[in-house]
């Protein structure tokens, strides 16, 4: 269902009101998630706090563990401002003076409380499922952010396309092959600043930094038959539309092709990917004209990349850096970028050639073990789902060893969802009946589970997944 009217001014109302906090207090810690759009969302709470001469924290967390949970209860300062966290914990937090700016499904038993005891527990909630919208892709955590900030100071507009870097980074762009819902009046506003073009292009990854000939080779989701894993193939290709893949020994990248000449491979590569993909493979894309050319921050796509490169590999630093636009952290950046393309390609051939992915009747799933970070487990399930190596029409499952017990990342084709799937109640539920705990999004969501629970685990989720998809 739709936003209305009404829920649009309840949510002006809230951010009005969380706003005055913001104005009015003294000292604030802001909590944020590692990925793209926790990093996003960070800097954006970050500079807001510092425009308007707080003294203020940054701190990065993987999750709501327990550790978080206190940090936050104890902390000494005024407010504590969690963003892209926090919606699926709430009944955990136990100070008043808490926001939250967040997208994820929120706690059920936060709410019971709420409507039980009537009582204010102190925390600003700000989340789009509150107010009649889908926050897996209407709006992401940078995105209620960005809406704070503004509620705070209107001249914040100019943080409006990092909301965009969230959005993609979420991938909140894949449904509709472009940003929907409330992501289209934050896209405007950085439209309206001169921050953002919104290109009408091929979908596919890497079109300002890539090589063109791995930008044809390594295009996924869709692949392009005949050009997606097959470098000779590409090559001819170009050389049969007679377009120069170097220029001066250099290689070109999809953007240094004339209009004509993007024109030209653009029929040609949907004819190839045939009309039933065709949706897929084409739609818009969005470019940051002020950004550096021939760098991964010039395409949302690629800049929310350059961000997960840093936030999980423990170095989310250096993405707020680059977020505030602090080009001498662009070196770092792009190492830490090369660093993550080589243990997201070494993770994918593991899976390959142990033939690690087990197919069940209603779920897929495999174990990474140590072999691929717990951080980045989810991005590589994900990259799995999308290889067309796999069954699309069941979840993928993914296991990787943590700290703290076995991380879980669950993926879905939105198809699913459609079909009344939930991964997020599913990973909550399944978790915490095996002493994890868990949460996130309907067609992608995480839980921290007992080691020796995993089989248990899989049995359960697999049940759930059958009794809510028709
Ligand atoms: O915690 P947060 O909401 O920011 O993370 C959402 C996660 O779900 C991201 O890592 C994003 O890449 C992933 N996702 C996905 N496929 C989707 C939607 C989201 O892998 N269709
Ligand atoms: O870690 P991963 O990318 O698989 O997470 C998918 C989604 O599930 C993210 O939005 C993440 O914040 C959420 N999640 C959660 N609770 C967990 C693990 C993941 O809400 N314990
Ligand atoms: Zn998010």
């Amino acid at each position: 269902m739709p936003a209305t009217a009404g829920d649009l001014r309840r949510l002006q109302r809230d951010l009005d009101s969380a706003a005055r906090t913001l104005r009015g207090t003294g000292s604030i810690l802001i909590i944020s998630h590692i990925d793209a759009d926790g990093i996003s969302a960070g800097a954006i709470a970050d500079i807001t706090a510092e425009r308007l001469g707080k003294d203020h924290t940054v701190r990065f967390e993987k999750k709501i563990s327990e550790e978080t949970v206190e940090a936050i209860n104890s902390s000494e300062e005024d407010i504590v401002w969690i963003c892209d966290l926090g919606s699926g914990y709430l009944s955990e937090f136990q100070r008043d003076g808490i926001i939250v700016t967040d997208h994820h499904v929120p706690d059920p038993r936060w709410r019971r409380k709420q409507t039980v005891l009537d009582s204010f527990s102190g925390i600003a909630h700000l989340n789009p499922h509150s107010y009649g919208m889908d926050g897996s892709y209407e709006v992401c955590g940078a995105g209620m952010t960005y809406l704070l900030s503004k509620a705070v100071d209107p001249s914040n507009t100019d943080l409006a396309y990092l909301a965009v870097v969230g959005a993609v980074g979420d991938f909140q762009d894949s449904n509709h092959s472009g940003l929907t819902g409330m992501n289209r009046t934050i896209m405007a506003d950085a439209e309206a600043n001169g921050d953002l073009v919104v290109d009408m292009d091929l979908r596919f990854f890497g079109r300002e930094t890539r090589p063109i000939n791995q930008y044809l080779q390594f295009s996924s989701d869709p692949q392009i038959p005949g050009l997606s894993d097959n470098a000779a193939g590409c090559l001819q290709f170009l050389d049969s539309l007679g377009i120069r893949g170097k220029d001066g020994g250099r290689w070109r990248v999809w953007d240094d092709l004339t209009r004509e000449e993007r024109e030209r491979a653009t029929a040609s590569i949907l004819e190839l990917v045939g009309p039933e993909q065709e949706s897929r493979a084409f739609g818009e894309m969005y470019r940051f004209p002020n950004m550096p050319a021939r760098t991964g921050l010039r395409d949302a796509k690629e800049f929310a990349t350059v961000l997960n490169s840093c936030g999980r590999y423990d170095d989310a630093g250096t993405g707020l850096r680059i977020c505030r636009g602090d080009m001498t952290a662009l070196k770092d950046a792009e190492r830490n970028r090369a660093d993550h393309r080589k243990h997201i390609s070494s993770a994918m051939s593991y899976i390959r050639d142990n033939h690690l992915l087990r197919e069940r009747r209603f779920i897929q799933w495999f174990d990474a073990g140590s072999e691929i970070k717990e951080t980045v487990v989810g991005i590589v399930a994900g990259m799995v789902l999308s290889s067309g190596d796999c069954a699309r029409n069941i979840p993928i499952i993914a296991f990787a060893d943590s700290d703290d017990g076995v991380k879980v990342s669950a993926r879905a084709d939105r198809s699913l969802v459609d079909r009344g799937l939930d991964l997020s109640q599913i990973m909550k539920t399944a978790s915490e009946l095996v002493g994890g705990y868990g949460g996130g999004h309907t067609v992608a969501a995480g839980a921290t589970i007992p080691s020796d629970q995993k089989d248990r685990f899989l049995d359960i989720v697999e049940d759930l997944v059958s009794s809510q998809v028709e």
